[in-house]
């Protein structure tokens, strides 16, 4: 199990009153599954991922009761230290934050994303800043998640694999070597660039590729094969004018003395940060606080700041991160081609105003995906977008899915999407998931009234004449919530008993389960 969520309530303290925007919703995701969150506007889809993350904003959300388990961690530990809560006249809530304890909470859900959650928001312009590229932008997010394996990549093909004299001078070296034919890999990196000028000439993308990535293997870092690669793509006519720009490209290799210790006490400090991250996870697994172990790890973090502070100097930090600066863009490269950006070079490049909302979403898949999560959550990741570039961004999801095997929680009201990639649905209702089913069972035997609704009103096309329904009226105000079943003043089927109590979550077959007086199966457990 991926993510377990049990009686998740979440409020919203407004000045008209307490918006009761999320009351018990209970499901949960298997390693790998697709799970789909349907349901019209305003039923608490978002509130549901925001809840996930953390990111409901407060004041003036609060997330009041329930456990949500991300691979046994219990990710509202320590909840109920963040806020105090006042009853007074009229309904009306006080509620008084801690902020310490807030801070400590959002600390603790750093660790957790670090550790396997990414979010794609419904609209990708507001998760921008306008104001970086888009390389800039992807780096941060890749240093955050994969810096080690930035970091270590450097160190290596610099000083590591080719001794220490081809990491003293990379590229002067690669010419010496041209006329003496004496160095092992220097030679050995002469005849991989010479094998790749001589595929560029038959311009086929694939040998060219393949010839790229191997002179990537032998230089000890791929992201030098990458550049190379676009560098000779457009030009096969004549390659070897690519020559100089690759050469300059291989004193990457080539780092100064601070650059090396810079790298050195980056990965250290991501050490640290990884500690205290399995820190924060411990204490969330088992319940029981550790100040000391996590105190212990602040402060070796802040002396080891300390003692090498220079690096945070004008002008010498801009050198020391040209490295992590050339090596990330590369990688920025690698995972927008990931995504199907014909053109990743110049998309890197560019800057989010540029780029159409297509784009923009697939940018942010590639941000969302440079973690490798464990679990992704989709929020109308589709909505803004035209039809054919939907299809397209599914298409993406579904590959990730089989290769990754992430597990994805996809939020939509568009019922046809969910049918296309979803294993199981979810279909949410003012605050409640009301069915909950395989994704063939709930089309051909959906049982919740307001699930029927809700297939009624997608058209079909086996059958163009049958008539569109609507469902009557409209999802209720959630300070004033209906009672009991919170469906029933537009339910076809409403009985007395539906006004006066919530109806149980019952099992009506295999893994299908609905809440309503409708059925009468077991009661399900959770
Ligand atoms: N910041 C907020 N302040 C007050 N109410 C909010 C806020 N965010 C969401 N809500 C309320 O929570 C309910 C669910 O919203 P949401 O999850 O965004 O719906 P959707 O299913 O369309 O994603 C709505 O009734 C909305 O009014
Ligand atoms: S419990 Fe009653 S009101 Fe609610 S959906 Fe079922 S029949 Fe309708
Ligand atoms: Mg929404």
């Amino acid at each position: 199990m991926v993510l377990d969520i049990r009686g998740l309530r979440t409020y919203f303290f407004t000045y008209d009153g307490v918006v009761k925007a999320l009351d018990g919703v209970t499901f949960n995701i298997r390693r790998g599954e697709t799970i789909g969150l349907v349901g019209e506007t305003g039923c608490g889809k978002s509130v549901t991922a925001f809840s996930v993350t953390k990111l409901i904003p407060d004041p003036p959300g609060r997330i009041m009761d329930g456990t949500i388990l991300f691979k046994g961690a219990n990710l509202l530990w320590g909840l109920d230290k963040e806020a105090k809560f006042k009853t007074l006249k009229k309904g009306r809530v006080k509620v008084s934050r801690r902020f310490r304890r807030i801070r400590q909470g959002q600390a603790r859900m750093t660790a957790v994303r670090g550790g396997g959650i990414s979010m794609i928001f419904q609209e990708p312009t507001s998760a921008m800043n306008p104001i970086f590229s888009i390389s800039d932008q992807i780096s941060e997010a890749l240093m955050l998640h994969r810096g080690e394996v930035v970091i270590d990549g450097l160190l290596q093909a610099s000083a590591g694999r080719h001794g220490r004299g081809l990491a003293a001078d990379g590229a002067r070296r690669l010419r010496a070597e041209r006329t003496t034919e004496a160095g092992l890999s220097s030679g050995r990196i002469e005849e991989a660039l010479d094998q790749l000028f001589k595929v560029a000439r038959q311009n086929d993308q694939d040998t060219l590729r393949a010839a790229a990535e191997h002179l990537g293997d032998v230089a000890g870092l791929a992201s030098l094969g990458t550049q190379a690669f676009y560098a000779v793509r457009g030009s096969w006519a004549d390659p070897e004018s690519r020559r100089p720009e690759i050469e300059r490209a291989f004193r990457r290799l080539n780092m100064s003395q601070l650059q090396r210790r810079y790298l050195q006490r980056e990965r250290a400090l991501r050490t640290l940060a990884r500690e205290l991250q399995a820190v924060y996870l411990r204490e969330m697994r088992n319940g029981k606080a550790e100040p000391l172990a996590r105190r212990r790890i602040t402060l070796r973090t802040w002396a080891l700041r300390l003692r090498t502070f220079y690096f945070g100097l004008w002008g010498v930090r801009g050198h020391v991160r040209k490295p992590i600066r050339k090596e990330t863009f590369w990688h920025a490269v690698r995972l927008l081609e990931g995504v199907r950006i014909a053109n990743p070079v110049q998309v890197a490049r560019g800057y989010p105003h540029e780029l159409s909302g297509g784009m923009l979403q697939r940018v942010m898949i590639a941000m969302a995906l440079s973690s490798d999560p464990e679990l992704l959550i989709a929020d109308e990741p589709t909505t803004a977008l035209d039809v054919t570039i939907q299809a397209q961004i599914l298409e993406l999801m579904k590959n990730l899915k089989e290769r990754v095997g992430t597990a994805i929680m996809l939020i939509t009201h568009d019922l046809g999407v969910i049918a296309e990639v979803a294993d199981r649905v979810a279909v949410m209702y003012a605050g409640n998931i009301v069915e909950i089913a395989p994704v063939k069972d709930l089309y051909l035997r959906p049982l919740h009234p307001y699930a029927q609704g809700l297939l009624a009103s997608i058209p079909r096309m086996d059958d163009p004449t049958k008539p569109l329904e609507s469902i009557p009226g409209s999802v209720p105000n959630l300070i004033y919530p209906p009672s009991g079943c919170r469906f029933h003043p537009r339910c076809p089927h409403a009985m007395p008993i539906c006004k006066e109590v919530r109806p149980p979550m019952t099992v009506e077959g295999e893994g299908h389960q609905v809440a309503c007086y409708l059925y009468h199966g077991p009661v399900a457990k959770g």
